[in-house]
């Protein structure tokens, strides 16, 4: 049987990177034929979050920002299911047994760690270094078929998969099937606005590196106008583009919000400045990110609708999760108490 999952963390506002890059694939496979059978599992990831220090108060309020993210993107309650993390505690349980399997040289090949501790390592958080336990132990525990996220995630997903194997092996059982990833299209990764050898991220300091799925007209404009770019006209080829990233980005950022491609913009674009491209960039991205602004709007004004869409995801999953972990638990060798 397929099975989707997968999530996002509750840190910050959502930005374009990741509904290019994921939550729009999430609606796509929702309402594609051949997964209409396939459970489909969005989680709220705010176990994954609090590995960096987070108020509390703003960690409650932002996953019931995100859940909403996720409804106003498409993401239809009646066919999937949405929920924190946290309530399900089988994650966490998971990732414990999962995380007594996992080889130290494994998590040390983890470059988003790297990345994230910086130079600062012998400080960082145990949670921090054992995150792509946790997110395996997300994945597994549902025996997820597919997870489709963006590209920088693939490294955590090759983990998950080889969790998957060291499981089975480890107990001699064939439990865990392999999660294939999917990782949709030329927007598998949008970079930062500012510099397009970064990716666009949540915690990078200035919002001017992002556009918010929040950000009413004017501020997408201005960040469009502002982005960085070259004195140069818009290339010929997709090869000229490519050695140009901050160009790139913008040709790929309008290619996914008018659902065609690098090479279609192109055939539009090339030979104009950007002083033609951005307005046209910018006047598309607010047609097509106003209605989704405008509805997370709604929701956030009628909490009692987002409470039940929480609720009635979270009994779901919990049911399913406590019917695997039984079996895990009896595999592993725990004793059963009434
Ligand atoms: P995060 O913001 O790290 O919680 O990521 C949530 C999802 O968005 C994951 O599937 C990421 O792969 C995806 N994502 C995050 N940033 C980007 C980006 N700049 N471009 C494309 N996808 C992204
Ligand atoms: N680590 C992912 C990110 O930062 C979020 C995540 C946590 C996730 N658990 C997951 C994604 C399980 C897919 C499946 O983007």
């Amino acid at each position: 049987m397929k099975r989707i999952f997968s999530g996002v963390q509750p840190t910050n506002k959502l930005h374009i990177g990741n509904y290019l890059g994921a939550i729009r694939n999430w609606v796509k496979l929702q309402d594609d034929p051949t997964f209409a059978d396939a459970e489909k599992i969005f989680c709220v990831v705010d176990l994954h979050a609090i590995t960096l220090p987070q108020d509390p108060v703003a960690l409650r309020q932002n996953v019931r920002d995100i859940a909403a993210a996720y409804v106003a993107c498409g993401i239809d309650p009646a066919k999937a299911s949405i929920f924190p993390q946290s309530a399900v505690a089988a994650h966490s349980e998971l990732s414990w047994i999962l995380g007594c399997i996992t080889p130290m040289g494994w998590l040390n090949r983890m470059t988003q760690f790297k990345e994230k501790a910086g130079k600062h390592r012998e400080e960082a958080g145990l949670g921090l270094y054992s995150y792509p336990v946790l997110m395996a132990a997300d994945i597994l525990l549902y025996k997820t078929s597919h997870v489709p996220v963006g590209e920088d995630q693939k490294q955590h997903l090759e983990l998950a998969r080889d969790l998957a194997g060291a499981f089975n092996r480890r107990y001699g059982v064939d439990y865990f099937p392999l999660p294939e990833p999917i990782i949709m299209g030329e927007g598998a990764r949008i970079m930062n606005l500012r510099d397009g050898t970064q990716k666009m991220s949540k915690s990078a300091e200035s919002d001017m590196t992002r556009i918010n799925l929040t950000d009413d007209a004017d501020t997408i404009a201005l960040k469009i106008r502002k982005a960085k770019t070259d004195p140069d006209p818009l290339p010929e080829t997709i090869e000229a583009l490519e050695k140009r990233p901050e160009a790139d980005n913008l040709v790929t950022i309008f290619a996914l919000l008018d659902d065609t491609s690098r090479k279609d913009v192109l055939s539009r674009y090339s030979g104009k400045m950007f002083s033609e491209f951005k307005p046209a960039l910018a006047e598309l991205a607010v047609e097509k990110l106003s209605p989704i602004s405008a509805r997370m709007r709604e929701l956030q004004e009628h909490p009692d609708a987002l409470n039940r869409i929480l609720i009635e995801g979270t009994e779901k999953v919990r049911a399913l999760a406590e019917k695997d972990m039984e079996e895990i638990r009896h595999i592993v060798g725990f004793t059963k108490m009434a």
